[in-house]
């Protein structure tokens, strides 16, 4: 497995994992990288590592460039095991290598999952000469864990940016152009909602600190690196940090005999009369990290559920669990669905979704057993004047 040189000097020594579906509950339908990189200057640094199964992936295409025994310094973004899962690894291969890390986060938690290295602690706005290149480190806690840097070498304009930017997206193809770009974009766009999406403050001001550097590459550690559309994914990253929404409606359901499902086409009918773009989602076929990266813009939300045992359904919990989660603000939402005689679903479901913050934009739709033809119209009538 070879290094793939990305600037004069600079290579993607990271791993594809084209198998895997799914992420620590978020699913990856089209695979994922981890992406480290290394610089070969009179300082020889490698930026990341990748997920513990991939070390050894790592380690040839590092041998691919140079003996690792050369590498100085080992730099780590961050802490999540999908970057740092090979250090012991390559700290092993690379005995003389301090590892660069934020503090006190970065040495909390590296040394937490791995114990004892020999630390280089470095804070924002620090820097540090490699021989021709140098490189200045951003913190940017709580995008999305504590410990999390970004790290610029200004002499090649490249921003190393960790999970910013990136996209759980398997390819041979390195850069941005060499992939579609709505594809891509959705990916970036899955990832921000599943992740990021609760830092958003953070994110935005991450992206404020970034915002006076001058970038020609922006080499995440997910997916391909940034090169020819870096004004199209930092103009995305612009909207989704600001939580601007469209108007758009989601419809989000399980039904057990169809009754709820009813309901839920009637609200949707409602929202397309309304002249927004609507979209159904039946948890029994739709994946929660899927239907979050609609909710990432979007403006109402309604969740229908019948009622089982005095509850909600499952998938409704679990979504709503999500939902609240990852922290969306600003929505406007309301609860409906069937039942047989408790019908306790429907108040469950909405005071979730008081929970979550939303302004409940309509009194929640209840309807007993199977709704009849002028229940679902009025239904309708009802979204329809929101
Ligand atoms: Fe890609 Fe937060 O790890």
């Amino acid at each position: 497995m070879k290094a793939i040189e990305v600037k004069k000097g600079i290579y993607w020594v990271g791993a594809v994992d084209w198998s895997v579906r799914n992420f620590h509950g978020y699913t990856t339908n089209r695979g994922a990288t981890y992406n480290a990189y290394l610089i070969i200057d009179e300082k020889i640094t490698l930026i990341d590592t990748v997920k513990a199964p991939f070390a050894g992936e790592l380690l040839a295409r590092i041998r691919s460039v140079v003996d690792p025994e050369k590498i100085d310094y080992v730099v780590s973004n961050h802490v999540e095991m999908d970057h740092s899962g090979a250090l012991p690894v390559i700290m092993k291969a690379c005995p003389n290598a301090k590892v660069v890390t934020s503090a006190p986060s970065g040495i909390k938690g590296l040394t937490a999952h791995y114990g004892e290295y020999d630390y280089m602690p470095v804070k924002g706005g620090d820097t540090l000469s490699l021989g021709e290149r140098s490189l200045a480190f951003v913190t940017t806690p709580m995008v999305h864990w504590p410990d999390n840097m970004v790290t610029y070498c200004p002499e090649e304009k490249i921003l190393f940016s960790n999970d910013a930017f990136g996209q759980h997206y398997a390819s041979n193809g390195r850069f941005d152009d060499q992939e579609p770009l709505d594809v891509v974009l959705q990916e970036a766009k899955k990832y921000y909602a599943n992740i990021v999406m609760p830092y958003s403050k953070q994110a935005g001001g991450a992206v404020t600190a970034c915002g006076g550097l001058d970038f020609e590459m922006i080499c995440p550690s997910h997916g391909v690196i940034w090169r020819g559309h870096i004004k199209e994914i930092l103009e995305a990253y612009g909207k989704w940090t600001s939580g601007a929404t469209e108007e758009k409606a989601l419809v989000v359901f399980d039904s057990m005999w169809h009754s709820t499902e009813q309901m839920a086409l009637a609200v949707l009918e409602g929202f397309t009369q309304k002249g927004i773009c609507a979209k159904l989602f039946d948890l029994k076929c739709c994946h929660n990290s899927d239907i979050l990266t609609d909710v990432l813009d979007c403006t109402y939300i309604a969740v229908g559920s019948p009622t089982l045992n005095n509850q909600m359904l499952p998938t409704v919990a679990s979504f709503l669990c999500y939902l609240k989660g990852l922290s969306p603000k600003n929505r406007k939402a309301f609860a409906f669905g069937s039942y047989g005689w408790g019908g306790q679903s429907i108040g469950l479901v909405e005071d979730e979704l008081k929970a979550c913050g939303f302004d409940i934009c309509l009194d929640k739709i209840r309807i007993q057993y199977v709704p009849k033809e002028e229940q679902l119209l009025e239904i309708t009538e009802k979204v329809k004047n929101l």
